[in-house]
């Protein structure tokens, strides 16, 4: 049976990782609707790939034999102006996930459940490269975003995102 403190952590970020879907899937909305088909494809495959990260986690915690509990969605922000601007708005929350799952390993080894601070390590790493990705266009974006263009090719080279399922492996 799964500590309690480490259960509620692990649903909270159960939420916050579907939280992440919705944000991004408001993103991709956005981008559509301002003709960035490649930026709204990128934001749209993070969202699947961020309700991966909810699921992973809600089998480990069925796995382990915890309680799931299914909070209220927040809902995400809808008021974007720019790529630029969403980006930034992405980084910052991906650095709020990072402190979150940096939370979630530092409760687990308090409680000495080894078990999910192992688990744990696979976000850890994730969250290294999510934030890389994200910081990867923000520096397109600071370089050449100001030229149409240029805009232009990053759109295209954001459309070629492909979703491939994401899954635990130890
Ligand atoms: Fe699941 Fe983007 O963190």
């Amino acid at each position: 049976m799964i500590n309690k403190k480490v259960e509620d952590i692990l649903n909270a970020q159960i939420n916050k990782e579907f939280y992440s879907a919705y944000l991004y899937l408001a993103m991709s909305a956005y981008f559509d609707e301002i003709g960035l088909k490649g930026f709204s494809n990128w934001t749209k495959v993070q969202a699947r790939e961020e309700v991966d990260h909810g699921m992973i986690l809600f089998d480990y915690l069925i796995a382990r034999n915890g309680r799931v509990e299914f909070n209220q969605i927040d809902i995400p922000e809808t008021n974007f102006n720019e790529p630029m601007q969403v980006f930034e708005k992405i980084y910052e929350h991906e650095k709020s996930v990072t402190a979150a799952i940096n939370s979630v390993a530092s409760m687990s080894e308090d409680e000495c459940d080894l078990a999910t601070r192992n688990f744990i390590d696979w976000y850890i790493a994730e969250q290294v490269e999510e934030e890389a990705n994200v910081y990867e266009v923000i520096k397109k974006l600071k370089m050449f975003g100001s030229d149409k263009s240029i805009l232009y090719l990053i759109d295209k080279e954001l459309g070629g995102r492909e979703y491939s399922q994401h899954r635990y492996e130890n």
